[in-house]
């Protein structure tokens, strides 16, 4: 493991690995679900922890620029030092790093307000896998010289270079915030009103669905009770933040949604929102208590998820009766999380028969998490010939002995 303090440090290790013939695996906050920073076969860990400046807010540009290793949480901290806030949010905020976030392309929570990671990248720094450094910082709104390298190196994870820094788009903080759990009689209903919202409550930061089952074992999971409202077959946690008090255009938006079984619980407090939202944020690690999960992280279109929803318990139920499935997800960006655990679980028929029902629905086998080593195979599924022989062309432009990360991404 190398942890290199600066980007010079950065490339001076990526010219011995060249040198060497040695692989390297870049590693950030190492919270990726897909095993995209994990070396597998000796590789080189180039670890970013010491990379983690994060610079001056520019308040009137409304951008900052921040090394790799930041934590998404120390980014946060800082622009709400200075008033403002960043457009991305995900639970893993106090370890993921922002060059990890970068090379995934990471979504989250506010994905449906303010888009990706890529949407957030206008300058980027970093060592290409032939040891050149590419740094174009300066980040304009407007600038039109080129080739896009932030959103080339968005997603890339890891396999063209190691992102060293990125100056981000940072947004308006609203500091006054809507949240409620809300039931419905069935997913359908749920994600007619997901729609709803997403086009109709201008305020929305984010709309998260998650089901009775799911919020049966998180509430055991963290031994408290749920709320009413989430006594239900499909329930979803709405968010609206702005300058002025939302709460009563997300009352109005609430209450002209069909299929709603309860009322609605309505966060009070600061405590009353941290307690619905834990309810979302412990799924995954409820699921991990029962045993090793096989994490698939889909997107289908959104008239498409009661569809998916129903195909994809029917074939666990089929494939491995005992196991346990917990389905969550980020509904606005039609994307849901399919865990499944349990006795007779077999991860690669699970994977096949859950991933094929997405391709025929038209979606993607990623939605957010990545290909990394977990989804590699999937790739040619999910794109065509065409588009995988544009990757490898790329990659051996940019890496041209391949040691950037061999084992992830590209079958
Ligand atoms: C989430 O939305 O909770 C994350 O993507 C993590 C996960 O699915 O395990
Ligand atoms: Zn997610």
């Amino acid at each position: 493991v190398v942890r290199p303090a600066d980007v010079v440090e950065v490339a001076a290790v990526v010219t011995a690995c060249r040198a060497h013939h040695v692989a390297i695996v870049p590693q950030g906050g190492n919270t990726g679900l897909v095993g995209g920073s994990v070396p597998h076969e000796g590789e080189v860990v180039l670890s970013t922890a010491r990379l983690a400046l994060v610079g001056e807010v520019d308040r009137a540009g409304m951008t900052v620029v921040a090394g790799a290793g930041a934590t998404l949480a120390r980014l946060q901290a800082a622009a709400r030092a200075s008033g403002v806030a960043f457009g991305v949010d995900l639970g893993a905020r106090d370890t993921a790093t922002v060059g990890g976030m970068v090379a995934t392309n990471a979504g989250g929570l506010n994905v449906v307000r303010f888009g990706a990671m890529r949407a957030q990248v206008l300058g980027i720094e970093a060592v290409l896998g032939d040891g050149t450094l590419v740094r174009h910082l300066a980040g304009l709104r407007k600038d039109n010289t080129g080739y896009d390298l932030p959103g080339l190196l968005c997603g890339s994870e890891g396999t063209l270079g190691v992102v060293t820094a990125a100056t981000l788009r940072l947004v308006p903080s609203y500091d006054e915030v809507a949240t409620a759990m809300i039931g419905f009689e069935s997913v359908a209903a749920a994600v007619r009103a997901g729609a709803a919202l997403v086009s109709g409550l201008e305020a929305l930061n984010a709309v998260e669905i998650m089901f009775d089952d799911g919020l049966a074992l998180v509430a055991a999971h963290l031994g408290v009770a749920l709320p009413p409202a989430s006594r239900a077959p499909a329930v979803l946690l709405v968010e609206a933040a702005a300058a002025e008090d939302p709460t009563a255009d997300l009352a109005d938006a609430v209450a002209s949604l069909d299929g709603c079984v309860a009322e609605p619980a309505v966060a009070r407090s600061a405590a009353d929102r941290d307690r619905l939202w834990r309810l979302r944020e412990a799924h995954p690690e409820a699921a991990a208590a029962l045993g090793v999960v096989v994490k698939l992280d889909v997107t289908v279109p959104l008239g498409a998820i009661p569809d998916l929803h129903r195909r994809v318990r029917a074939a666990v139920e089929r494939l491995a009766p005992a196991a346990t499935v917990l389905l969550y997800g980020h509904v606005g960006d039609g994307n849901t999380h399919v865990n499944v655990v349990g006795p007779g679980v077999d991860s690669d028929a699970i994977e096949d028969a859950v991933l094929a029902i997405v391709v025929e629905l038209g979606g993607s086998i990623s939605a957010e998490h990545g290909i990394g080593v977990a989804k590699r195979r999937w790739l040619p599924r999910a794109r065509s010939a065409g588009d995988i022989a544009a990757f490898r062309a790329i990659k051996r432009a940019l890496d041209p002995d391949g040691i950037m990360n061999p084992n992830v991404l590209l079958p």
